[in-house]
């Protein structure tokens, strides 16, 4: 199928611009700070940066509430900003990629205001609209619930219409079937490319179909509301508009990356979005590798919002579909976190000090060298770990009013709601990157905007001076990563233990082995009768793994990575 296209070579980096460097001593991030570290980037080793949205908005939801996608929001900086963070990037051979916000606007948008106006105005139907039931249409037109908490219906003033949210109030749906509002999305994204920028992240785009008629969702009781993934999820025009939009882009840009968020994507979902001739994507990014034991959840309270164990034998399964559905596609993507979950090396990994930079290494080499396109989060590769959160009024994340609320409801003290929030969070990843140790770490000259952790430790300047950190590891791991073998290879799975996580990927007679320890305690692998006397190179390890005979031993957290001399 589509093979050996230049995006299966991608190292991508996301930069959450507003945590990642302040320049102009606001406590905010900003794009002059981007383009100050893009020497560091370089040297990292990535080759594209996916910035969440830094468009013009009144930040309800960090900038995916946007009020105007023609200019930069004045707390990033400037059109110039941009225009030579593009050309300082694409120097470097770096690409770049901008988050794109379609599935809704700000209500500060021009178009909303408009539609406001009334039934009769141009741009009412730019948004979804519904007649309340019941008398004067006081009642919800439906039962399906917002993912940010409440229903998905908002009432306006004006007619006494309500219209459709599926995140805050603050940010309306825009109307997909609409063909306007879908020509004004092209020519939006026609805009950027134009500017020089090499793709997107298209946020939420599996959301932008919702089912005719807004049906309720089924045994809910009378007056609940209900996630109603089925009606406003995967609809069967998503792709197809997807389509007509990326195709249109490709006309002129051929060689763009476009990745949709596809959260609740299964691996045949995820094909289909990145099957040219039926989607508009390149690849896709689920939510759904993380296969947490739901069973050991307190089911009254929302489970996101409590920590998990990973279970493996899950996991390993879940992994392996992906792996084997995106086999000709150059893999699936490769991720641990993102600016909407905690950060990994505390939730999987062992963010004591004992553990956390081997934990955090382990990790590295056991999702990056499968087989697909890696995205690493800004502060992933010095372990950065969550946030620290001293009380309940810390949290902004607007879904944990409501979990706060609930717990309390059902006798949960303040203290554990603190200690549930604060290790799941999305607040908890967008805490500043740390450059140094010195205070607010490097990043601003003032109280940042969400928070820092300032540590001697964890943070740039300590990390490059030093050969064996995290930093370092990441380093090599990516130029591994580059090699024909970890791009193109073949990608499987050894059975093992649960305590084991290992992979071979192979390319004709060339093999090698990740062979990670994702427990405390020591474990040992028995080498595959094909790796049995025959000399291997190890092409890196973490600490405490010892090669003997047919047997490695790997100590806590231990990875390595062997290719097998031929
Ligand atoms: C995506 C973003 C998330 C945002 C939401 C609404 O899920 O990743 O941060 O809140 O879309 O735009
Ligand atoms: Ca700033």
């Amino acid at each position: 199928m589509i093979n050996n296209n230049w995006w299966h070579e991608i190292v991508l980096y996301q930069v959450y611009p507003k945590s990642f460097q302040d320049t102009n001593h606001d406590g905010i991030g900003d794009i002059r700070g981007i383009i100050k570290r893009l020497d560091y980037l370089k040297d990292l080793g990535v080759n594209m940066l996916w910035l969440n949205p830094i468009f013009e908005s009144p930040q309800v939801d960090n900038g995916y509430d946007v009020s105007n996608y023609h200019t930069i929001d004045p707390n990033f900086g400037t059109m110039e900003d941009v225009e030579e963070l593009i050309k300082e990037a694409h120097k470097r051979d770096i690409k770049i990629i901008f988050d794109f916000v379609a599935n809704h606007t700000s209500n500060q948008h021009p178009w909303f205001k408009e539609a406001l106006k009334g039934k009769d105005n141009p741009y009412r139907d730019y948004y979804l609209w519904a007649d309340g039931k019941g008398e004067n249409g006081n009642d919800l037109p439906n039962n399906w619930q917002s993912f940010f908490g409440g229903s998905v219906w908002e009432r306006e003033s004006v007619n006494g219409q309500y219209y459709f949210h599926l995140f805050a109030k603050e940010m309306p749906d825009l109307n997909w079937e609409n063909p306007i509002v879908r020509e004004e999305i092209t020519n939006i994204a026609l805009f950027w490319l134009e500017k020089g920028i090499d793709g997107f992240r298209v946020d939420a785009f599996i959301h932008i179909g919702k089912e005719p008629g807004y049906p309720d969702v089924s045994g809910v009781l009378e007056g609940d509301i209900a996630i109603a993934e089925e009606f406003y999820a995967h609809q069967p025009n998503v792709n197809p508009y997807m389509k007509e939009w990326a195709d249109t882009l490709r006309k002129d840009y051929p060689d763009i990356f476009i990745v949709g968020e596809a959260a609740s994507s299964s691996p045949e979902l995820g094909v289909e979005y990145s099957d040219p001739e039926k989607g508009g994507c390149n690849s896709v990014i689920t939510f759904r590798y993380f296969t947490e034991d739901w069973d050991a959840k307190d089911s009254r309270i929302p489970g996101n919002l409590q920590p998990g164990q990973l279970k493996i034998v899950d996991f390993k399964q879940v992994m392996s579909e992906w792996q084997e559905s995106f086999a000709d596609m150059g893999g699936p993507t490769l991720y641990w976190n993102n600016h909407d979950m905690a950060r990994v090396v505390s939730r999987f990994g062992n963010d004591s000090e004992e553990y956390r930079e081997q934990s955090a290494k382990m990790l590295a080499a056991l999702m990056y060298l499968q087989k697909g396109i890696p995205i690493i989060m800004n502060g992933e590769e010095i372990a950065m770990k969550n946030l620290e959160f001293h009380s309940l009024d810390d949290f902004v994340a607007p879904e944990t009013k409501e979990f706060i609320q609930k717990s309390r409801v059902v006798g949960y003290k303040d203290e554990e709601i603190l200690a549930n929030l604060a290790a799941t969070v999305k607040d908890a990843s967008r805490g500043a990157m740390q450059w140094d140790d010195t205070e607010y770490a490097g990043f601003s000259t003032i109280t940042p905007w969400g928070g820092v952790n300032q540590e001697s430790k964890y943070n740039v300047l300590e990390q490059i001076s030093r050969e064996d950190s995290v930093f370092n590891f990441y380093k090599q791991l990516i130029k591994i990563k580059k090699s024909t073998l970890f791009k193109d290879g073949l990608w499987k799975l050894v059975p093992t233990s649960d305590s084991l996580y290992v992979y071979k990927r192979q390319m004709e007679e060339n093999t090698a082995l990740v062979i990670c320890n994702l427990t405390e305690k020591e474990q040992e692998f028995v080498l595959p009768q094909e790796f049995v006397r025959k000399s291997y190179n190890i092409l890196l390890e973490n600490e405490h793994i010892r090669h003997y005979d047919n047997v490695i031993t790997l100590g806590a957290y231990g990875a390595t990575i062997i290719h097998q001399v031929l």
